[in-house]
């Protein structure tokens, strides 16, 4: 108990104090020259010589050995993410897939925000994603500049008229969006009616199109609404979000006990995951919470948290992950690490830091 406690307070403190040096290595420095360079696709050599645990000019050197050339970027080399797959596969990565849904029944809790960045980040690395806007408000879809209301919905699966790969926009090679609007909003009502078998809803053509992905990530919208029943049972994970309030908690055990509830006898029960988001180190209820959440969720909460940080906003306020944001240092480490964690690349390679 106390070892996650320690562990997690240690990673805070670590990316706080290491902000100063450490990312002007691995964040890209626009210029006017190389602003055409998709930072979507592209991950920072440093970046990912960190993760697999080399240093920069050895992973150099097994660049130069792959033929795979990079492209300068400020001071900084960029890999293109199919590249940077080699890379991990060369090195004895296993893009296992997984499916997770980010859930939390208390609104504004960084769902949206943290799986955007997550799903970005997850695509430098260069797995295959395809991200799921399960909520009608079409949050990731905006985030993703796309206009909702111009896109069919998954209403239109449910009722007959579409076919779910139909559905599926593509954003960039590697990266496809299912996206949502306000017509989703009739979902529960249509299943009900329709009395349409919720545990199959959306595992049935997840599974017809689950080959084409690495990560599934599904954005679910903040309710027990059977539309995230579904979500939860169609997914290998529930991603849960908590922050520092007392609204987080409640919101928290709701969401918990109804997950439990779903999974009770399932073999393919998901696993429920948790993270910190919104922390704020100068709060004294921020570090109150974190240790209670660590004490009580000691086997969910994964050892990444994110800072409250002005920059994950700027990014999704501009259609961008916080890594390409410049100069975004807290937020890129933060989703950095939570990523790696999140997907086995920790497991794999190691906890490694500047
Ligand atoms: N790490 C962060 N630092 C600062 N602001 C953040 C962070 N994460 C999210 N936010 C902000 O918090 C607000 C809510 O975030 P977001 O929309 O991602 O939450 P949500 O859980 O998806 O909300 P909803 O329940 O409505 O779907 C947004 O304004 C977002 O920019
Ligand atoms: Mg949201």
């Amino acid at each position: 108990m106390v070892h996650i406690i320690v562990i997690g307070a240690k990673r805070i403190t670590k990316h706080t104090m290491e902000n100063q040096n450490t990312l002007e290595n691995c964040t890209p420095m626009p210029k006017k020259s190389v602003l055409e360079v998709n930072l979507k696709n592209h991950i920072i050599q440093h970046d990912l010589a960190m993760c697999i645990g080399v240093t920069t000019q050895t992973l150099g050197k097994q660049l130069k050995d792959l033929g795979i050339i990079t492209i300068k970027h400020g001071r900084s080399a960029l890999i293109h993410c199919q590249d940077a797959r080699k890379i991990l596969e060369a090195r004895g990565f296993d893009f296992f897939q997984q499916i997770i849904a980010i859930q939390m029944l208390k609104g504004g809790s960084g769902k949206t925000s943290s799986g955007f960045n997550l799903a970005i980040r997850a695509h430098q690395y260069g797995f295959r994603v395809l991200v799921i806007d399960l909520d009608m408000q079409g949050n990731m879809t905006s985030t993703f500049g796309i206009e909702g209301s111009k896109q069919a919905a998954l209403v239109s699966y449910i009722r007959g008229e579409k076919s779910f790969s139909d559905l599926i926009i593509p954003i960039e090679p590697g990266l496809d969006l299912l996206p949502s609007n306000y017509e989703n909003s009739t979902i529960d009502i249509e299943v009900f009616s329709k009395r349409i078998d919720y545990s199959t809803l959306l595992k049935k053509p997840i599974n017809e199109i689950k080959k084409n992905y690495d990560l599934i990530l599904m954005d679910c919208n903040p309710s027990l609404s059977t539309l995230n029943v579904a979500a939860a049972l169609a997914s290998n994970i529930v991603l849960v979000p908590i922050n520092p309030d007392t609204y987080s908690m409640e919101g928290l055990i709701k969401t918990t006990s109804e997950i439990a509830r779903i999974s009770d006898g399932r073999a393919d029960a998901p696993a429920l995951k948790l993270f910190y988001t919104l922390f704020d180190k100068r709060e004294s209820t921020s570090r109150e919470f974190l240790v209670e959440y660590a004490s009580t969720f000691r086997e969910q909460l994964q050892e990444s948290a994110i800072h409250r940080s002005a920059d994950v906003k700027t990014g999704t306020s501009t259609n961008k992950s916080v890594f390409e944001v410049p100069r975004a240092f807290v937020a890129q480490n933060d989703f950095d690490a939570l990523t790696r964690e999140i997907l086995g690349l920790t497991k794999k390679f190691g906890d490694h830091h500047d």
